[in-house]
C-alpha cells in the first residue's frame, strides 16, 4: 500500500483513457434525462509519495452519456499539460500562458459548460481549459482574451443574469478578484478587492445584491513550501476570519467585512437575503485545516453551518445545521442566490473517507441519508431538475460510486424525493473513477 494515503485506493489514479459504448443498466434511467454527467479530479502521472499532495497533479475527466433511458457511453480522458503530453509524447497544448500560470496549465478541480463550451478548471492561477464534446483538450482559454490572470475552481452561474460569478486568487497577490463572465463567455468585470494576507480561496458565493469574499486564515506559507510540500498553505489562525460583502455592482472600497470564529470553508452551499436585508450563508465548516497534514483536507471532521451577516454589523452570527461531516454540498441550482429550502451533500469521515450522501430540509431543520451499504462510497452529489420549471427538489440525484467489492464505479440515479429509497438506476462503468472533486449535468444542446 502506499505511503500516502491520497495515492491508495480509490484515490489512486487510473491508467487507461477507455471508450466504451452501450452501458448496462440495472432499474430504469428516467426518460427525460438527457446529457453528459461529467465528473474531474486529479490523475497524477508519476507522483512523488512523499509531498504528493491530494490537490495537485493532471485532471482527469469522466463522462457518461444519457438519452433516451440508456447509457450510451462512457469515456475518460487526461486534460492535457505540459506534464502529461511530455510524459505520453502528445502535442502540445495549444493557447495563451500567463506568468500566473502554475504547473504546466494543470486543469483538475470542475468541469463546467459556459457560453457552449466545456472547461476544465482549477483556482490559483492556471486557465481554463477547453474540451471538446469527446473530452479531448482543446486548448487552453483565456475567454476570447478577456481573462488577464487565473480562474476559478468554483465559479456560480445566476441563473437570473446568466453570469458567472468566481473569486479568484493566487500566492502572488495580497487581493482577491471578484470576476463576472457574461453569458457570452467573455470577461465582464474584475475588482481587486485588498486583503492582508495571501489566503487559499476555494469558493465564493453571491446573493441578489452582493458577492461574498472568503478571507479565512489559511494562508500562504514559505516555510511549508521550503519543508519540501507541495501545496504551501498553511492553517494560521491568528490571521483572523472574515466574511466580506461586496456590492455585485460595487468597488473594493465598498466592501463590509464581518468577523467569523476562525475557521476554513472550501464550499459554501449557497445565500440569499432575508426579508431584513441579512445576508444568510450555509457553508461546510471546517474548524481547522493545513495544520497537521500537509498533503490532504485530514483535520477532523466538518459540519453544516448557517451563517447570518447583517450589514451594519461587525461580527455574523452562527449557528449548527448538523454535526454530521460533511462535503461537497450542493443544492438546486435554479435557486443559486435565493432563498431555498433543500441541500445534499456527501458524507466524509474523519480520515477523509466518503460513504452516504444526505438531504437537508434547511426549513425544518431535518436530515435524511441515502446509503448503499460499507462498500459503496458517493461522490458529490449533483441535482438535475426532472424539468425546467419543476418545483424545488422535484428532480433527480446523480453520482457517482465507487464500489469497494467490485472496484468498479457506477452512477446512481434517484429522486431527491424518495431520497432514502431504492435507485431508480444505476449505470455500470467499466472501471473505477478515482474519488476526485466534482462535476456537473450538462444538458445536450447546452
Ligand atoms: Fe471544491
Amino acid at each position: 500500500m502506499s505511503e500516502n494515503p491520497f495515492l491508495a485506493g480509490n484515490f489512486g489514479p487510473v491508467d487507461d483513457e477507455l471508450t466504451v459504448d452501450s452501458l448496462s443498466v440495472t432499474g430504469e434511467i428516467p426518460k427525460e434525462l438527457a446529457g453528459h454527467l461529467l465528473r474531474i479530479g486529479p490523475n497524477p502521472i508519476d507522483p512523488d509519495p512523499k509531498n504528493h499532495h491530494w490537490f495537485l497533479g493532471s485532471g482527469m475527466v469522466h463522462d457518461v452519456h444519457i438519452r433516451d433511458g440508456k447509457a450510451l457511453s462512457y469515456r475518460n480522458r487526461y486534460v492535457r499539460d505540459d506534464h502529461v503530453v511530455a510524459a505520453k509524447g502528445w502535442p502540445p497544448v495549444e493557447g495563451p500562458v500567463h506568468e500566473m500560470d502554475l504547473g504546466g496549465g494543470v486543469a483538475n478541480t470542475n468541469v463546467i459548460s459556459h457560453a457552449g463550451k466545456t472547461f476544465a478548471i482549477v483556482e490559483a492561477g492556471n486557465l481554463p481549459v477547453e474540451l471538446d464534446d469527446q473530452l479531448d483538450t482543446v486548448r487552453r482559454s483565456d475567454f476570447d482574451g478577456t481573462l488577464t490572470g487565473g480562474f476559478s475552481a468554483h465559479p456560480h452561474l445566476d441563473p437570473q443574469t446568466g453570469e458567472l460569478h468566481a473569486a479568484v486568487y493566487s500566492p502572488a497577490w495580497e487581493h482577491i478578484r471578484h470576476l463576472v463572465v457574461g453569458a457570452d463567455g467573455r470577461v465582464q468585470r474584475s475588482v481587486d478587492v485588498p486583503v492582508p494576507g495571501r489566503p487559499m480561496v476555494h469558493d465564493c458565493m453571491f446573493t441578489q445584491n452582493y458577492f461574498i469574499l472568503l478571507d479565512l486564515p489559511v494562508i500562504l506559507d514559505v516555510g511549508v513550501a521550503e519543508a519540501g510540500f507541495s501545496l504551501p498553505y498553511k492553517w494560521t489562525p491568528d490571521y483572523g476570519a472574515r466574511i466580506g460583502l461586496l456590492p455585485r455592482n460595487g468597488e473594493a472600497d465598498e466592501v463590509t467585512w464581518h468577523e467569523v470564529e476562525p475557521c476554513f470553508i472550501f464550499h459554501p452551499m449557497n445565500a440569499y437575503e432575508d426579508d431584513r436585508g441579512h445576508v444568510v450563508m450555509d457553508v461546510v465548516r471546517h474548524s481547522k485545516m493545513f495544520d497537521h497534514d500537509m498533503n490532504g483536507p485530514s483535520e477532523g471532521t466538518s459540519s453544516l453551518d448557517r451563517w447570518v451577516i447583517d450589514p451594519t454589523k461587525s461580527q455574523a452570527s452562527e449557528h449548527r445545521i448538523d454535526d454530521c461531516s460533511q462535503e461537497f454540498p450542493r443544492f438546486d441550482e435554479r435557486r443559486a442566490g435565493q432563498s431555498y429550502r433543500f441541500g445534499y451533500t456527501a458524507n466524509i469521515g474523519y480520515d477523509t473517507s466518503l460513504g452516504g450522501i444526505k438531504k437537508h430540509d434547511l426549513e425544518k431543520g431535518t436530515g435524511e441519508v441515502h446509503n448503499e451499504g460499507d462498500e459503496r462510497f458517493f461522490l458529490e452529489p449533483v441535482f438535475v431538475p426532472a424539468s425546467p420549471d419543476a418545483a424545488e427538489d422535484d428532480g433527480w440525484i446523480m453520482a457517482y460510486v465507487y464500489d469497494r467489492s467490485t472496484n468498479k464505479s457506477d452512477i446512481t440515479i434517484f429522486h431527491a424525493q424518495d431520497f432514502s429509497g431504492a435507485p431508480q438506476a444505476t449505470i455500470q462503468l467499466p472501471q473505477r473513477v478515482p474519488f476526485g472533486f466534482h462535476g456537473n449535468w450538462v444538458p445536450e444542446n447546452h
